[in-house]
């Protein structure tokens, strides 16, 4: 019965066509469509089932002058020979011509640009002659391109050269290519980009380590991605190696910092492997980008984008580095089908990081992770239930005409960790590794509905082996709000004396030994200082260990959020300092936020963000508009 009731799950939420009418059971054959045929996605206007885009042939040039890219997209498609036309997603791009054909032949046709839709853009609609496979797109990319940032050469470490970077996921592809922009559709490409001569321009694709004097660069992406994962960066960028399939880029200011922050590298490549099975990207690199980057990392393949607050000096920060080489598995190589599905990548990957951690480290480590992320969780768990939102605390989201970026919260990311982490508890590690290594095996290269996921689960682990997992359990974890009573409870000694030690201060003024404290249990204390901590109190904590000073973003945030509810005024300029330097908007949100309680603070952040914002990449100006109410 349990089985069945998840089969109905699986078939009505694909909307799967040719179902078992009787039964409801799925066939073996219709499990296959789900696999090959890409299921509806909200967020995109293509329509897969009459031509779907397999390959992309790019052909750009960067002008900074102009702010804008000027492209030639040519898309092989595979299509329904009945199909007369292809559906690509764009959205504010300025379409100059479209041609159909061959590869090589190219015959002008009828196009058209459909409705915009704030989230969606416009459909591009282009008329398909019968034998047509290709077609080429002229374009440029318009005003304010939602996934480009230009950079000023004043917002660079170097301050001589601009800089651009993209970022593309969830759904800001579509602003500087016209393509399918759906994670279940996935392309292989090839590309040539041309930038003024003293820049190095790098993709998601196989990179240059090295300028030319023509500036201009060839690319080769092999394996088929979805939309999200094409990048580019543009930059005074120079190439440090870290091992034999490694390596580093970022400004020569930085470069020599990153190559010692990211010296673990190939060592934590080497464990991911161990894990869940070969790397199949040939070369992992990073590339530090501005301060400006509104994520602290992004796994673009090949390529992963990366913040420069990870920067901290000892190498405490690198489990973002984990996270992102984690998606290469999770996320890249088996992807979620839709957003809705977010969780299968983040949360899939937060697991993947913990794991890679605990093996290069041990347990001590990896566990205060776990923590930081369970109080993360139950504070944002309580403050969606508070906000009547706690239809977004369910891992399986409903994203109907809103934005997916909505979804990005500590669900997909710590509820699907704990979820995961709850299934190798009940599982036991032997069974669950080998479980997971078979999945991204055979799963490589696809899309993955959250149905999908629990049905192969099921089959795969659960039957297989017999284990007392059911189904009412999976589907409060994945389809209820809240979180399960069942959920793991992380144990770090450490993180008990530093309570201890918190205490103690609190009660007798005694400061603890902090020498050989990490990063996390700093985190740790600053995150448990009470709210109504009395001012002398915040003055000597300040004065002892200089937390306004520190150079780790991670704390600072941490500390900085503290000073606001404090008032504490003499770390204001500094917080204004950091607010106007970094765009990571992990950090940006909550300090805005909390500064937004008082009409005071509102103000001082209203001020901070009129300089700011220019500085700030799309997706982080769109969260504190709404955060200050700023028009
Ligand atoms: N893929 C995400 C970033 C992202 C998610 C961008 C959704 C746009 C939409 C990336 O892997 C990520 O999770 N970054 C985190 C890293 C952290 C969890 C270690 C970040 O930026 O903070
Ligand atoms: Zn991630």
């Amino acid at each position: 019965m349990r089985l069945l009731v998840s089969m109905v799950i699986i078939l009505s939420a694909v909307g799967c066509g040719n179902s078992n009418q009787h039964s409801g059971l799925p066939t073996s054959t219709n499990i296959e469509n789900l696999m090959t045929t890409p299921v509806k996605d909200i967020h995109s206007n293509a329509e897969p089932g009459q031509a779907i885009m397999q390959h992309l042939k790019w052909n750009a040039e960067i002008d900074f002058d102009s702010m804008r890219i000027l492209g030639k997209a040519s898309i092989r498609i595979s299509r329904d020979p009945k199909a007369d036309i292809l559906i690509l997603d764009t959205k504010n791009l300025l379409i100059d011509s479209v041609k159909a054909g061959s590869e090589t032949r190219e015959t002008p046709v009828d196009f058209s640009l459909g409705k915009f839709d704030e989230i969606l853009g416009s459909a591009l609609e282009i008329d398909l002659p019968p034998d047509a496979d290709w077609v080429h797109v002229y374009y440029q990319t318009g005003d304010g391109a939602e996934a480009l940032q230009w950079l000023s050469p004043q917002q660079t470490a170097g301050k001589q050269h601009p800089f651009l970077f993209t970022q593309s996921q969830a759904i800001l592809a579509r602003t500087w290519i016209p393509l399918q922009d759906s994670p279940g559709i996935r392309f292989t490409y090839e590309a040539s980009v041309k930038v003024p001569p003293e820049l190095l321009v790098l993709m998601s694709a196989e990179n240059p380590q090295q300028k030319n004097q023509q500036g201009i660069y060839q690319f080769k992406m092999e394996q088929p991605i979805p939309a999200y994962l094409m990048a580019l960066a543009a930059g005074n960028i120079t190439f440090q190696s870290l091992g034999s399939r490694s390596g580093v880029y970022a400004e020569p200011e930085l470069i020599d910092s990153a190559a010692y922050e990211f010296a673990e590298l190939e060592e934590m490549i080497s464990i991911a492997e161990g894990l869940y099975g070969p790397y199949r990207w040939n070369r992992y690199d990073i590339i530090v980008l501005p301060p400006s980057f509104p994520f602290g990392g992004m796994e673009n393949p090949m390529l992963t984008f990366a913040t420069p607050t990870i920067l901290a000096g000892d190498r405490s920060l690198t489990s973002l580095v984990a996270h992102e080489l984690a998606h290469s598995w999770s996320g890249n190589l088996v992807t979620n089908a839709t957003w809705e599905d977010f969780w299968l990548n983040e949360g899939f990957t937060v697991y993947f990081e913990n794991r890679i951690m605990e093996a290069l480290y041990d347990s001590e480590y990896s566990e205060m992770l776990a923590l930081l992320s369970l109080q993360d969780l139950k504070a944002e768990v309580d403050e969606m239930t508070k906000n009547k939102q706690a239809g977004d605390t369910h891992l399986k989201l409903d994203l109907k005409n809103r934005n997916p970026d909505d979804g990005v919260t500590t669900i997909a990311y710590e509820k699907g960790y704990f979820f995961l982490r709850w299934l190798e508890e009940r599982s036991g590690r032997a069974l669950w590794d080998k479980f997971l290594i078979r999945y991204f095996d055979e799963n490589a290269f696809q899309s993955m509905t959250t149905e999908h996921f629990l049905y192969y689960l099921k089959k795969n682990l659960i039957e297989k082996q017999h284990l007392n997992i059911y189904q009412d359990e999976l589907d409060e974890w994945v389809y209820h709000s809240g979180l399960p009573e069942s959920l793991p409870v992380p144990r770090s000694g450490k993180f008990e004396r530093v309570d201890m030690d918190l205490d103690i201060w609190l009660n007798t003024g005694t400061f603890p030994s902090t020498d050989q404290w990490s990063t996390h249990e700093w985190l740790h204390f600053i995150r448990g200082l009470p709210n109504d901590l009395d001012h002398a109190a915040v003055i000597s904590l300040d004065e002892t260990f200089d937390l306004t000073g520190s150079g780790n973003a991670e704390i600072l945030a941490a500390w900085f959020e503290k000073a606001i509810v404090y008032d504490y005024k003499p770390a204001y300029p500094a917080i204004a300092e950091f607010l106007k330097k970094v765009g990571r908007r992990k950090f940006l949100s909550p300090l805005y936020r909390a500064l937004a309680n008082t009409p005071e603070g509102k103000e001082f952040a209203t001020e901070v963000y009129e300089e700011a914002r220019p500085n700030y990449h799309f997706v982080s100006v769109n969260s504190i508009d709404e955060i200050l109410d700023y028009e």
